[in-house]
């Protein structure tokens, strides 16, 4: 049979993005399988999908750590013991240390709400309402140490329109985040992602 890819997600939230990527994989678009979820937030609804769909899902607490590279430390031996391909972040809301970034070096993505360069960081969307700019939308990209950066992979667009507020308009580019993270993933697996952390051009689609 063949190997499915295994991936390893991290969340702080409400997992949309996994629920995306959990459907995905169930409708075949993307050939992989979950190994593990980890959040640092305890009360994460993504965590619930565990239960739900048979995937083990574990809180780490940072509060067990003397530092936040003894919990990176910690979060790598925690996905290494499920062997995962690729570690998906998907609203994972603490920034990783070079440990962390280092041991899955070229195996790190993340969804991030705005077209990046513009806008990284927290509260993306306000940014670009704040900015008033017209076209907005979310960047999958390959992790690096500089937050927010590294090559991108695939992003999708959306009109800002002007009744947006932040909810509306967060909306509207979650539902184009929830259709370009599997299919990055999917990229991934087949390798036309280029695995060079020094690559700042990926294949396109
Ligand atoms: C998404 O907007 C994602 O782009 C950002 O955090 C949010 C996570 O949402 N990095 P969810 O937990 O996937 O619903």
């Amino acid at each position: 049979m063949e190997k499915k890819y295994k991936l390893g997600i991290l969340v702080s939230g409400r997992g949309s993005n996994l629920q995306a990527i959990i459907d995905a994989i169930q409708k075949g678009e993307v050939n992989a399988e979950i190994a593990v979820i980890i959040s640092n937030k305890k009360k994460a609804l993504a965590l619930e999908k565990g239960d739900r769909y048979g995937i083990p899902a574990l809180f780490l607490d940072p509060k067990l750590y003397g530092s936040k590279k003894d919990y990176d430390l910690a979060l790598v031996e925690k996905l290494q013991s499920y062997a995962p391909d690729l570690i998906c972040l998907a609203g994972y809301m603490r920034i990783l240390r070079t440990e962390f970034i280092q041991a899955f070096a070229g195996r790190i993505i993340n969804i991030h709400p705005s077209l990046l360069p513009s806008f990284p960081g927290l509260h993306a969307q306000k940014q670009a309402l704040d900015h008033g700019v017209k076209i907005a939308g979310c960047t999958v990209h390959l992790v690096e140490e500089e937050v927010d950066a590294g090559p991108i992979i695939l992003q999708a667009a959306v009109p800002v329109l002007n009744e947006d507020n932040e909810d509306s308009l967060s909306a509207r580019i979650l539902q184009q985040e929830h259709i370009i993270y599997p299919q990055a993933i999917q990229m991934f697996i087949e390798g036309r992602v280029g695995n060079s952390m020094k690559a700042k051009t990926v294949e396109t689609q």
